[in-house]
């Protein structure tokens, strides 16, 4: 089995901002709620048009540079991300198609917040095999187009980006332990009701708003809690680690109280927990993956820190992985 390590990051905030301000204009909320309830100040928001595709495409070219590899270099192209451009084809055949990836297989990966630790686990697989060289790991949302701007429980939540790593063999470190989990009998907290094949678009669909995120937000909280701190735990006991030997975790960035309540349960303190949901919100797959890239290219990740990710979202799922960089 080959060493699998992150060679290369890199991602995309659309140039629009909405801030809690701006939110305070179209629903009843307030600065003082969201911030306090959440630690979200502003987030980014894609422009009229512009598809999850396009934020990918912007964070894969700058994690290839970062990386000094070609796209003909890459052999997988995975996706993760629950706001496809469209049902079908897949976002990562559209990226591939864009960066002349022609080596590349390509395909997305659904696990909403945990869709990236989940995409890195497979990639991971297929490299150490050795039957890919290098894989393009994306998480991409484009939330805004799902969100329910007349909904203030969840409407000042949710923010569109795109972060990406470049994947390949590693002489030393590399991604060390990897954790996935399902619990789907509670998929009806935290789900899109209709556009699939169990409701199709209709009218009535439209008209009753079923196509926007609908979230029971308190009992997803506290299972998060649970969740990502039982998830930390594993992840850590598997690498053979323990919460000392963590100089950084990147948790899924869905709520600074569910961040902090789980630091609290791991006894770790707020200079290892990198936190970039007050100024993007959250992102569900992007999330992760831009918190990561954000604290490696602010020199808060450096060579030889072990890293901790840790993930939670709809189905539910859970993603949690140890990196050492
Ligand atoms: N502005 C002002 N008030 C708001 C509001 C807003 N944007 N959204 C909800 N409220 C109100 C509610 O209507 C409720 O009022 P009531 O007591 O009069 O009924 C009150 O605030 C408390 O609502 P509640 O839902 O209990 O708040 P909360 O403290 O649980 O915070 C979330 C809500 C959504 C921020 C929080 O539950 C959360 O982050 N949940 C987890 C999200 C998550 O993990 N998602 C899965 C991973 S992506």
């Amino acid at each position: 089995m080959k060493k699998v390590g992150i060679i290369g990051v890199g991602e995309y905030l659309p140039e629009k901002v909405l801030t809690n301000a701006d939110l305070e204009k179209m629903v009843d909320t307030s600065d003082e709620w969201i911030t306090t309830r959440t630690g979200i100040k502003k987030r980014h928001l894609a422009a009229k048009g512009q598809a999850t595709s396009d934020l990918a495409i912007r964070a894969a070219k700058a994690a290839l540079e970062d990386a000094g590899l070609k796209p003909e270099d890459i052999d997988l192209i995975i996706v993760a991300t629950i706001t496809a451009d469209m049902p079908f084809p897949s976002v990562a055949s559209i990226v591939q198609n864009a960066l002349s990836a022609r080596n590349a297989a390509a395909f997305d990966v659904s696990a909403a917040c945990a869709g990236f630790v989940y995409a890195l686990s497979i990639a991971r697989q297929f490299i150490s095999q050795g039957t890919y060289k290098h894989a393009l790991v994306i998480g991409a949302e484009k939330l805004s187009s799902v969100t329910d701007w007349k909904d203030r429980n969840t409407c000042v939540l949710f923010g569109d980006g795109a972060g990406a790593c470049v994947l390949g063999e590693t002489k030393s470190g590399g991604i060390i332990s990897t954790y996935l989990g399902c619990d789907g009998s509670n998929l009806g907290l935290l789900n899109i009701p209709a556009g699939g094949s169990r409701l199709p678009a209709s009218h009535e669909t439209v008209d009753n708003r079923m196509h926007y995120i609908k979230m029971q937000g308190n009992e997803l909280f506290k299972i998060a809690v649970k969740t990502m701190t039982e998830a930390a735990q594993i992840v850590l006991k598997q690498a053979g680690l323990s919460f000392k030997d963590v100089d950084m975790v990147v948790p899924h960035q869905a709520n600074s109280r569910i961040i902090m309540a789980v630091a609290k349960k791991l006894g770790l303190t707020e200079d290892k927990i990198y936190l970039n949901i007050d100024r993007c919100g959250n992102m569900s797959s992007a999330s992760t993956v831009t918190a990561l890239v954000e604290a490696v290219k602010e020199g808060k990740i450096k060579k030889g820190d072990r890293v901790l990710l840790d993930c939670f979202g709809a189905g539910l799922v859970w993603g949690a992985c140890v990196i050492e960089w």
